[in-house]
């Protein structure tokens, strides 16, 4: 029988690109985030591609809606095997003396709550599974701390927080936990959601950087990891491309 995979945040970025990926794996995927216009076209993508995929509306920041997901899980068309909380993201660059509350609340409510609502309501059927996989896509933020980031890292060490418990407390039952923490992914999205729209500034994040990662090599971290016998538990994974060795440490070409 396909095993179903559940992907929040499907809608765009690292998100679209492991819904795509384990599609191509078997999965029956779940593609969940606010913007169905969006999945729907990723549905159609997968399909053509000979995959199956199910488009469901979901803020994870609701209970309701992530209600609505967990019964779309559901109906779905096999064993949910796989979650990967992926919605998230950052907003803002300021530092914490001046950071704004409403953009702390936010990186707080999508990146932490939002993992930990559609965590508890696909838990269940995780286990009825008899071989759940949960995946917290974090980032190096959620080890890291640096000038401006101190939302984003906070909301990403509180999600590196969830992993680490959850992985003692569900100890001796059929779930693993695995958490992913990217460094620099050129996402179209990602940068313009944490400046407001502004595509400059955006773009300078990865100014003179060769090769930053992409979407698809996150995936293929997701995936590789997600498709180990289960018995093998990656508990963590970092990842960033070849050109920043830290944080703080980015070689870019020509500065
Ligand atoms: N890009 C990077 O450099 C990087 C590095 C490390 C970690 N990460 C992490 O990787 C994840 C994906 O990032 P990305 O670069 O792919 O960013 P992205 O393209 O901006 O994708 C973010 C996704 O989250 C969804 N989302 C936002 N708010 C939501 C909500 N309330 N309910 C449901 N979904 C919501 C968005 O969909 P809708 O707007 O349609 O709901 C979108 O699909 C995030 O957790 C991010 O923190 C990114």
């Amino acid at each position: 029988m396909t095993s179903v995979a559940i992907v929040t945040g499907a809608s765009s970025g690292i998100g679209a690109a492991t819904a795509r990926r384990l599609a191509a794996e078997g999965f029956h995927v779940l593609a969940a985030a606010r913007r169905t216009d969006r999945l729907a076209g990723l549905v159609k993508e997968i399909e053509a591609a000979g995959g199956t995929a199910t488009a469901v509306a979901c803020d994870v920041t609701s209970d309701e809606s992530v209600a609505g997901l967990a019964t779309a899980a559901q109906g779905a068309p096999g064993p949910v095997t796989l979650l990967v909380n992926n919605a998230g993201g950052a907003r803002g660059l300021d530092p914490v003396e001046s950071g704004a509350i409403g953009d702390w609340q936010w990186m707080y409510d999508v990146n932490v709550l939002g993992t930990l609502r559609v965590t508890q309501a696909l838990l269940p059927a995780l286990e009825a599974s008899g071989a759940g996989t949960i995946v917290i896509v974090s980032s190096t933020a959620g080890f890291t701390v640096y000038e401006g980031g101190g939302g984003y890292a906070a909301a990403k060490h509180a999600q590196t927080a969830i992993a680490g418990t959850l992985r003692l407390e569900l100890c001796g039952r059929p779930l693993r936990v695995i958490e992913i923490d990217p460094g620099m992914v050129r996402t179209d999205e990602f940068g313009l959601v944490r400046f407001d729209g502004d595509a400059d500034k955006a773009a300078a994040t990865y100014a003179g950087v060769p090769e930053p990662l992409v979407a698809e090599d996150v995936a293929d971290c997701i995936a590789w990891c997600a498709t180990r016998p289960h018995h093998v538990n990656v508990d963590r994974l970092v990842v960033r491309p070849l050109a920043q060795a830290a944080q703080h440490k980015v070689h870019r070409v020509g500065q």
